[in-house]
């Protein structure tokens, strides 16, 4: 069921089976990317919505070529300084991608993950793997084997494990058009570091013209409540009653409640990012109301934090 054997992995896998595997950003729910029936099985346990679509993963940028019809000069660039890594983006796909894994659209999104046993497991087949996260679509993403098999354990054949992931939190998502990088999705590499790496001019893409489709308001929800609040000793005081799991960002001199949770020690962004999903499902399983957290920094990955916190706030 769990285990570290990427031949067993590989095997299932060709056979048209399931299997979640480890990613440096979050686990990653796999199947054979040139296979529908696999992949209409990936839209059924997670319960994906059907216009939804799915990154493909592959070893690396000679493999992604095969299934785009071009790269433009700044795609190849952004490859070679972020693949593998936690950077997506978004292509024209050619007729090899099968239309379930875009959701019928004409643009594929491709990935290289930086994880040592899925890079060897994507070295050893010969086709991609279509992998959104390992995780009932709208609830927090899964950064351990175990955050896996305690949600769609039951579901699949195998779990490849390969530890905690490293970055925590899903890789950011560009499209290029005329030169021009876009964001569509905040993650683990920050638009700050692509301009310091690249010095490609970057945008972020609004509401209006969201182009991935998977970025509803609700997302990565807990069960319980969780409140955005501007002080938290502030909150508090004005709700006597209530009580809340608190989530800090530093290490506190002294905490109001037991239910406190810290992401870091120091207030470090890439900690924080790297704790997150595992302190919001610890938060979510204790006895409280509802779990509170003050905005983040807006700056390098604290843009993927905050967006993450506002979309599990939202409901
Ligand atoms: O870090 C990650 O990206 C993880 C690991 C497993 O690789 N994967 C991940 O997949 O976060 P998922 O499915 O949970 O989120 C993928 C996002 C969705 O919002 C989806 O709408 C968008 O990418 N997306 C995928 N293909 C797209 C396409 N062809 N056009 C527009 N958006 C796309
Ligand atoms: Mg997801």
């Amino acid at each position: 069921m769990i285990g570290r054997d990427v031949t067993k992995a590989a095997n299932l896998l060709s056979q048209g089976k399931l299997v979640a595997i480890p990613t440096e950003t979050v686990y990653g729910l796999a199947a054979n990317a040139l296979d529908p029936n696999a992949i209409a099985e990936i839209y059924r346990i997670k319960n994906r919505p059907s216009f939804n679509p799915l990154i493909l993963h592959v070893p690396n940028w000679e493999a992604a070529k095969r299934y785009v019809t071009h790269f433009p000069i700044e795609a190849e660039k952004i490859a070679q300084h972020f693949w593998p890594g936690s950077l997506s983006i978004l292509l024209p796909k050619n007729n090899i991608v099968p239309d379930v894994v875009t959701a019928g659209s004409s643009q594929v999104v491709l990935r290289v993950p930086n994880h040592p046993l899925t890079l060897e497991l994507l070295n050893r087949i010969n086709f991609p793997l279509a992998a959104p996260s390992a995780n009932i679509s709208n609830t927090v993403s899964p950064t351990s084997a175990d955050h896996v098999k305690n949600g769609i354990g039951n579901q699949i054949d195998y779990i490849l494990d390969g530890g905690r992931c490293q970055v925590g939190i899903e890789s950011t998502i560009i499209s290029i058009e005329n030169g021009r990088v876009q964001i569509l999705r905040e993650g683990g590499i920050s638009q700050e570091v692509i301009l310091k790496q690249t010095g490609l001019k970057i945008s972020v893409s609004t509401e209006k013209t969201v182009q991935t489709p998977g970025q509803l308001k609700k997302h990565y929800a807990t069960q319980k409540p969780l409140y955005i609040v501007d002080s938290i000793s502030e909150y508090l005081k004005e709700n006597p009653t209530q009580l809340c799991s608190i989530l800090y960002y530093e290490k506190q001199s002294n905490s109001p409640t037991k239910y406190s949770y810290f992401l870091s020690k120091d207030y470090n962004l890439s900690e924080i990012a790297n704790q997150l999903f595992a302190m919001m499902r610890l938060a979510d399983q204790d006895s409280t109301d509802c779990i509170l957290i003050e905005p983040i920094k807006i700056e390098g990955i604290g843009r993927a934090i905050d967006d993450r916190l506002k979309r599990a706030a939202s409901n």
